[in-house]
């Protein structure tokens, strides 16, 4: 159901659940995008004259309280973003947030403190979970799911919640799955999937999904060493995950049985230590240093990289080609990106990390098809792993 289904919402108390898990450098945040792709459901909800209450998590603190995991800096920014006071809970569920909720006025907005703050969020044990999502129930009337970036989590507050108030999905959820869906029912082609980020391992199953699917498969990221190395190329002090080389090499054997191009560096930005200014290098991808580490992909292969993308009709791309936080080893991230905005067809750019690169690199948001909040959520739809945050709003 929709918001729409749950009636009028003028003095009611409605918790959402959004994904507002931003990057931190301190407490300044340095990419809001996830706040702001929340806004529209909370404006919604605050138009409709509910008083809303946001749970949300901050980073994977275990179950309590650190200062370096507050949601207060989040409230701040929200705040000026919604161009309203927006009131803070001390806490998620004790005293403060009683309190704070119930001076909330109609049209007013709350946000509680880190929800993982509290051990039941994340327990395996059900009843223990249960326990926290009764206590995250009493503070409203209806429940809106609205966290996409959180969907793949069976977490009190994204999943057990929902089965104990009236629910809704939020449009960005709606959104978010609309834009997944048309990439794995019938994509148009030829179909490009880029992946990038540190390790083979988070990858394993939409690898494993996409061999069957797409028409080509780019790598670059700390997770290629994998696969160069088991291409018989040496690495250097590279990543390198060495229990996962037998499945790379399986993935490669598939591939070219199946006909699907995989695309590899040639070329690879290397430097002898993990630091902004270290002396970066090119060299091509067979002949790493013994005593340098790869940081980007290189500019022969970020060339490449786009022209394998030039005629694509349907991109999916997850995962940093480099490290793009760092200038000297931003450039295979920022052709790949750059190489998305020009695709005639539908970009998608999935997961936390890239799509805070676009954004930090300075590329406008229109010019993709659409930019994910989920990273791991948009991987496990890909994968089509069931969402159990998704699934509990469809079981009545
Ligand atoms: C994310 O950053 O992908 C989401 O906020 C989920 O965070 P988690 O991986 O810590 O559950």
């Amino acid at each position: 159901s929709t918001i729409d289904d749950l009636g009028d919402l003028r003095g009611k108390r409605v918790l959402v659940r959004s994904d507002l898990n931003v990057p931190l450098d301190g407490s300044t945040i340095t990419d809001d995008g996830r706040i702001r792709a929340s806004l529209p459901t909370l404006q919604r909800l605050l138009d409709a004259g509910a008083r809303v209450v946001v749970a949300a998590h901050l980073g994977r603190p275990k179950g309590a309280p650190e200062d370096r995991y507050s949601l207060r800096p989040v409230a701040e920014r929200l705040g000026e973003l919604l161009g309203l006071d927006v009131a803070f809970a001390a806490d998620t569920v004790g005293e403060s947030a009683r309190s704070t909720v119930e001076g909330l006025g109609d049209g007013q907005l709350a946000l509680l403190e880190n929800v993982r703050f509290n051990p039941g969020e994340t327990s395996k044990d059900e009843t223990e979970r249960r326990a926290f999502a009764q206590q995250l129930a009493a503070l409203a009337d209806a429940f809106v799911s609205d966290g996409f970036g959180v969907v793949h989590r069976k977490q009190a507050s994204v999943y057990d919640v929902a089965q104990l108030l009236p629910h809704a999905m939020g449009g960005l959820v709606a959104t978010e799955i609309d834009v997944l869906r048309r990439l794995t029912e019938d994509p148009e082609r030829p179909y490009a999937v880029v992946l990038g980020g540190s390790k083979v391992s988070d990858k394993l199953g939409v690898i494993d999904n996409l061999l069957g699917k797409a028409d080509k498969l780019l790598i670059g990221g700390g997770m290629v060493f994998t696969f160069l190395k088991a291409q018989g190329h040496e690495v250097g002090t590279s990543l390198l995950e060495e229990d996962q080389l037998d499945v790379c090499r399986d993935y490669l054997r598939r591939a070219e049985e199946s006909g699907v191009e995989i695309v590899l560096p040639t070329d690879v930005v290397v430097a002898p230590e993990f630091k902004a200014d270290a002396p970066a290098t090119v060299v091509a991808a067979d002949a790493i240093p013994s005593d340098q580490m790869g940081l980007d992909i290189g500019p022969e292969s970020g060339k490449a990289f786009a022209a394998a993308l030039a005629d694509a009709r349907t991109v999916f791309w997850n995962g940093p080609m480099g490290v793009f936080e760092f200038p000297a080893f931003a450039g295979g991230t920022r052709a790949v990106a750059q190489a998305l905005t020009e695709i005639d067809g539908l970009s998608v750019v999935g997961g936390g990390d890239s799509a805070a690169a676009v954004r930090t690199l300075g590329f406008d948001e229109k010019a993709f098809g659409h930019i994910s909040t989920g990273g791991g959520a948009s991987l496990e739809y890909l994968e089509g792993k069931p969402l159990p945050g998704i699934d509990v709003l469809q079981e009545d």
